[in-house]
């Protein structure tokens, strides 16, 4: 695990958009493409809108990039709560991504759990990997933490966070806003992933972050304790007011 801390909620972007750029370059380079889950929420739009911007635009193969969500919000995609909205708005809109290369959560298969059923066909389907199998592999997941310790869609105290064969499930709202209904990754798909990185920024959110990083809470309490990649690298990209309660042994 690393854990990088940033001077400010810019730097933080900066070298979050460069990690991404890395990523992408070497997985095209080792396997011919680059797939990455998205994360919602407020803090990595500022990312999103750099790697949408010269120099690091030139600096991946957007053909070969794949952009998935690692949770949504069960409203449409123009709706100012959708995580794929914002990234749409963001990012994925002003980059030459073929379409068939975006495939973002559904929200309209029926229901919460019908959206989730079918994204994990669609996971099933881009890695060739059988749903009831183990989760295959994303060269990058990307998570948000919310002030509760909550990552993706994995709330405090919810069942999701007990899910031991499914890759995507529904949830219900957590307690922190938007109330909609979600579909989220779940551990077993995150864990999976070849790298997870966690954009953290804010004071808001250094207790969540020194309890999780120097305390070994239970997951139940602070879902993100739970995000361990079985043989992949996880790194927290903190800024230093999210940094602010973490021991010097810790800050490394
Ligand atoms: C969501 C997100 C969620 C988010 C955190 C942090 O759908 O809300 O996926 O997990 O990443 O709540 O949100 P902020 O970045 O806005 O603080």
């Amino acid at each position: 695990m690393d854990i990088v801390i940033c001077k400010d909620g810019s730097d933080l972007n900066a070298r979050a958009a460069d990690a991404i750029v890395a990523q992408a370059q070497a997985s095209i380079a080792a396997r011919g493409r680059f797939s990455i889950a998205l994360a919602g929420g407020s803090t990595p739009q500022d990312t999103y809108v750099l790697l949408a911007q010269p120099p690091r635009v030139t600096l991946i193969d957007w053909q070969k990039t794949f952009v998935f969500m690692s949770d949504e919000r069960c409203v449409p995609y123009d709706d100012d709560r959708s995580n794929f909205g914002q990234a749409r708005t963001n990012f994925v809109g002003h980059v030459p991504l073929p379409p068939a290369n975006v495939l973002p959560i559904p929200t309209d298969a029926g229901s919460p759990d019908e959206d989730a059923a079918r994204y994990a066909q669609t996971i099933s389907e881009f890695f060739g990997a059988d749903l009831n199998g183990a989760p295959p592999p994303f060269d990058l997941v990307l998570l948000g933490l919310g002030d509760d310790g909550h990552c993706a869609s994995l709330f405090p105290g919810k069942p999701t966070l007990t899910e031991t064969g499914k890759w995507v499930v529904s949830s219900p709202p957590g307690t922190l806003p938007p109330p909609v209904d979600r579909v989220t990754f779940t551990f077993p798909l995150i864990n999976a992933a070849r790298a997870v990185m966690f954009l953290v920024g804010g004071a808001n959110k250094a207790p969540a972050v020194q309890d999780i990083l120097e305390n070994a809470p239970p997951v139940t309490k602070r879902p993100s304790a739970g995000v361990h990649p079985t043989a992949g690298l996880l790194t927290w990209l903190l800024d230093e007011d999210a940094a602010s309660l973490l021991s010097a042994q810790t800050r490394g």
